[in-house]
This record gives C-alpha cells, structure tokens and sequence, in this order.
C-alpha cells in the first residue's frame, strides 16, 4: 500500500502547505487552510516519464463558439478537454453569454450541455427563447447534485458543457455546505477530471463580488486552464471580456459586448461607440487614443470644475484613477499654474469603461484645465502620454497603435510625448515636453484659475 501524502492549500494566498496549521504562514489568514482535494500524491506509484521530444502534439483544434468577441478572447475558441471559469458580478451576464454561446455551437453541430444550477428548466428555456438560442442540439440539465452532473454528462458526452455555477453544485459526500470552498474545490477537480477523461470544454461558472467575500474563483484559479473575467458598470450596456489566465494563448485580447434586449452584441468597432455622443466645443473634453487589452479604444474623458460649497472640495474619478486625478491637480497647480483650489473637480471616462493606464494623464489635465477655463479643445485632437511629478510628458506604450487609431477615426492632431518618432499620415504629431507647453499647444496660457479666486 503506498503512503498517501495529502497536501493543504490556504484559500486567501494559494500558498501550500504540507499538514493543517490554524493560520496560514505565508499571508498570515486564521483558518485559511483547507485540504486539497486533488493534490493527493501516491508516493511509490509507477511513474510515467518519457523524453518531451517524443510526446505527441495536441491535435484539438479549439472549437469555435460562433460568439466573436468570446471566441476573440479565447484565441480561437474553447479548447477539447480544457476547463475554462468565467467569473465576474452577479447580474453582470455570464448566464446569457454562455447561453448564448452554446446555442451557438449547437446550432453548428456539436452537441452542448447546460447544467443550470441556479435557474429552473422553465427559466432558461424562457430566456433562451428569447434569446434565439435554443436549437434542437442544446441539452439542459437543472441539476445542483454533482453525481448527477456527472451522470448527465454521461449521457449526453457533450463536446462543450457549461456548469452555472459551480457555488450552486454540491458533492453530497461532503459534510460543508454548498459554496463553501471545499465544495466549490471538490466539485471542481470533479469536473476538471471529466473535462481532462472525455475530451469535454467545460466552462465553470463563478460569482465573483468587488470585495471578493464570496467563496471560490480565486481558489479555482490555479485548477483551471483559462480564467476569464466579465466586467462592466452596472448602469451601462458595455461589458468588457478579458481572459486573466489562458494556457493556450495570450491573455491581452479584450472582448467587448452591449446587454441590450436581445442579449449581448458583439462590438466590433469600439471607438465609434465611445465617441458617438460627443459634444463638439465643449469645455472640459478631451480624448485619448487608450489601450484596453490588446486594442486601442478611443475614449473620452471629462472633466468639471467648479467652485465649492464645501470645506473639503470634492473630487470625483469615475472610470478614472482617483489618485492619478489628485496627482494631476497638484501637478497642474505647481507646475502649470492651473490651481483648482477651492472648486469641486468631477472627472470621468465616457461610455461606462475603465481607463487607469497614465498615458491618459495629458488628456485628463489637458480636460481639466479646459474646464477651468471654460474653453474647448480642438475638435480632431487626441492626447496621448503620462505625465511626471515634474510636469514632463513622459512616452507611452504602443503609442504607433494609439495614433493609428485615432487618424483611422478621423483625428487629425495629437498631443504627444518628445521622444515620439517621426510617422507618416494624417495626423500632425505636436511634441509636448511639459503639460505647460501642452495646455499652450491648445491656446491656453497657464495661469491661475478663476476658481482659485
Ligand atoms: P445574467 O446573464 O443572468 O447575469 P449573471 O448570470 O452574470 O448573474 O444577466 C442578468 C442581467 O442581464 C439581467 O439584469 C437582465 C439583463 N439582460 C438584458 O438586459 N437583456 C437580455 O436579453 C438578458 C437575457 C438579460
Ligand atoms: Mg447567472
């Protein structure tokens, strides 16, 4: 009989550990520490090694989703016998995207699995109506018993198998309760076994909150293959898709959809969304050409300042960094005499995306000194580049992609680093070596505010 070596794993840090401790020794959680299931070793047993050269190549082409922002994200598509979570808010969609997407790849001839967990058969097959994805091919179970996934899946030997939510299934074996980590691990390893046997895509579906009080994705994260996440403000259309970790491919591509009454579109052309309701000749806008993942986004930011009732002044960054927006108002004051003082500052990214990357910096200050000074920017100008605690432009990253963009948008200007390159097109590339000379470059002399008065 070989010695089994069982292993244990701390929930918050991942950190291993070789016996239970009350509190974890590498991040110092109490009661953190769980068995992991699926590590046990058999010391002893026949070990299967062999020369890397001769193992065989993996032939599984992905399969396809039919989604293109999904399948974008995945390199391809969900690939034979991987496990993929995709995580993200309660509410945010990850139900009707995978729906959606298994309608999808029923309707291509590939037999599908939905194993709803949190809704009655009635509910999906509602929605899934509504939806237009409810092709002959798409087999539902309303199951929350993990022997009776199992068995469904059995029976079904789909190609892919959605599992909505893994907090929701439950091993009746174990004594914990259903969501508790051990749960959501045992069910999990469970699956991953059956992905990893049958040749299966399965998708896990995790709930996921800001605070991340609720059990399980991050500790999944290291069992799976590939870990998306399903992102977006609650009170706009746009969803952002991201793959966190991929072990078939990049983890840079950015998905981007719209919720709307039919589901989730596709949005292949995101700047023209951003951009779409622009104001010509306000004060207080400016645009960057950003990078979200892989893909430059044109996005709008704006900006408003005025004065104060209160005695400690409002500053509001929504979309943005709040502490690159106060970085920006010192270094706007200090060096380019553009105080706010006293006034209220408001700042946002347009269209419900987050952008926190610095090369943002320009057009935030160049946004906000505009509102200042009540006075518009130029309508076909972009700014692109972060800005140094000394009030120096500093370069960006893939700033020729940037610029791209924006002339294909129809800029014809750009507020840009000194160091930039020389690039042909249409668009003029003004260099900037301060954000005094930049606020100069759009005809606002740097003063001191009004607002400051
Ligand atoms: P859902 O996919 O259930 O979210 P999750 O599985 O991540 O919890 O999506 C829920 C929200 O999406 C719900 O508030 C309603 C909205 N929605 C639409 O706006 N249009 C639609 O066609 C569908 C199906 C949902
Ligand atoms: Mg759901």
């Amino acid at each position: 009989m070989p010695k089994v070596r069982t292993r244990h794993r701390c929930t918050e840090c991942q950190a291993t550990a070789p016996r239970w401790t009350g509190r974890c020794n590498d991040c110092g959680a109490w009661n953190s520490i769980v068995e992991d299931v699926g590590a046990a070793t058999g010391v002893g047993a026949a070990a299967s090694v062999g020369r890397l050269s001769n193992v065989g190549g993996d032939s599984a082409a992905p399969i396809a989703t039919g989604i293109d922002e999904l399948d974008r994200v995945l390199g391809g598509g969900l690939v034979p016998g991987s496990v993929t979570l995709l995580g993200g808010e309660p509410g945010i969609g990850k139900s009707t995207l995978l729906l959606q997407a298994l309608g999808a790849v029923a309707a291509g001839g590939r037999s599908a699995l939905l194993v709803s967990a949190e809704e009655s058969a009635q509910q999906v097959r509602l929605r899934a109506e509504r939806l237009g994805a409810a092709p002959p091919d798409l087999w539902l179970a309303a199951e929350t018993d993990l022997a009776r996934v199992l068995a469904a899946a059995g029976e079904v030997l789909p190609d892919v198998m959605v599992v909505d939510s893994i907090q929701t299934i439950a091993d009746a074996e174990l004594p914990s309760a259903q969501g508790s980590v051990v749960q959501v691990q045992a069910c999990a390893h469970a699956l991953v076994a059956l992905a990893k046997q049958r040749g299966t895509s399965v998708v896990l579906v995790g709930h996921v909150t800001k605070d991340g009080s609720l059990a399980g994705p991050r500790a999944l994260e290291h069992l799976v293959d590939t870990v998306l996440s399903f992102e977006g403000e609650r009170h706009h259309a746009l969803r952002l898709l991201r793959a966190v970790k991929h072990r078939f491919g990049a983890t840079g591509e950015l998905g981007l959809f719209e919720m709307g009454e039919a589901g989730l579109v596709g949005v292949p052309d995101p700047s023209g969304l951003f951009l779409g309701d622009r104001q010509h000749g306000s004060p207080g806008s400016a645009v960057v050409p950003a990078i979200e993942g892989r893909r430059p986004l044109l996005v709008e930011i704006q900006a408003l300042v005025v004065p104060s009732s209160l005695s400690q002044p409002r500053r509001s960054a929504q979309g943005l960094d709040g502490g690159r927006l106060s970085l920006l108002l010192a270094v706007l004051a200090r060096r380019a005499y553009t105080g706010v003082g006293n006034a209220d500052v408001y700042a946002s990214a347009v269209g419900g995306v987050r952008i926190v990357e610095p090369a943002a910096d320009l057009a935030l200050s160049l946004a906000i000194a505009s509102s200042i000074n009540d006075r518009a920017l130029p309508d076909d100008l972009v700014a692109c580049g972060e800005v140094g605690l000394a009030g120096e432009v500093r370069q960006v990253a893939h700033l020729e992609r940037r610029l791209a963009e924006a002339a294909r948008l129809g800029f014809r200007r750009a507020l840009v680093p000194p160091s930039t390159p020389q690039r042909h097109g249409p668009l003029r590339l003004e260099r900037v070596a301060t954000i005094a000379d930049a606020l100069r470059a759009v005809g606002i002399s740097p003063c001191v505010a009004p607002a400051s008065a």
